[in-house]
């Protein structure tokens, strides 16, 4: 298995924009405009009871944009040498998660809903979830 050389300074946070009126605003994300893979999955969390935090875990070939699309929550993303952090709170704002990072969300605010879209379906075998095993695959 090739050793992923992504790091945190890989991952952006991509102004999606929005289009804005007096009903109310509208974002949207669409493929090959501001979306840099193809979306096969979609999931969102809610109902994080606070002090809670999700992810510990890193992909081997997942891409992801995590966007608060209701309140706010922080991410860390970590190469095994680098950590970086990063706030997530305007449902207008997507943070790329390139793949082989190690990642947590945390912090989240009462009622957030934290929308995910993936570039694969749903697959275990793409996770590294110890920690150990996320350093020794990064060669550290
Ligand atoms: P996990 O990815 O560990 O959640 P998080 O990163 O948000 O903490 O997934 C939690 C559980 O949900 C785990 O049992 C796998 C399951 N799950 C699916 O079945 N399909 C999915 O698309 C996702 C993201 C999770």
């Amino acid at each position: 298995m090739l050793i992923n050389k992504n790091t945190v300074f890989d991952c952006s946070i991509i102004d999606i924009s929005k289009i804005h009126n007096k009903a109310g605003n509208i974002t949207v994300v669409e493929n090959d405009v501001n979306l840099p893979f193809d979306v096969k999955r979609i999931y969102y969390l809610y109902d994080v009871p606070g002090g809670e935090s999700r992810g510990g875990h890193a992909h081997y070939e997942l891409e992801q944009y995590i966007i608060a699309a209701s309140g706010s929550f922080d991410v860390i993303l970590d190469d095994a040498v680098n950590k970086r952090r990063v706030t997530l709170n305007r449902p207008y704002m997507a943070l790329h998660i390139v793949p082989g990072l190690w990642r947590e969300l945390f912090n989240f605010s009462s009622g957030s809903i934290t929308m995910v879209l993936g570039s694969q379906v749903y697959n275990e075998k793409d996770y590294i979830r110890n920690y150990n095993d996320f350093l020794k695959y990064r060669g550290e």
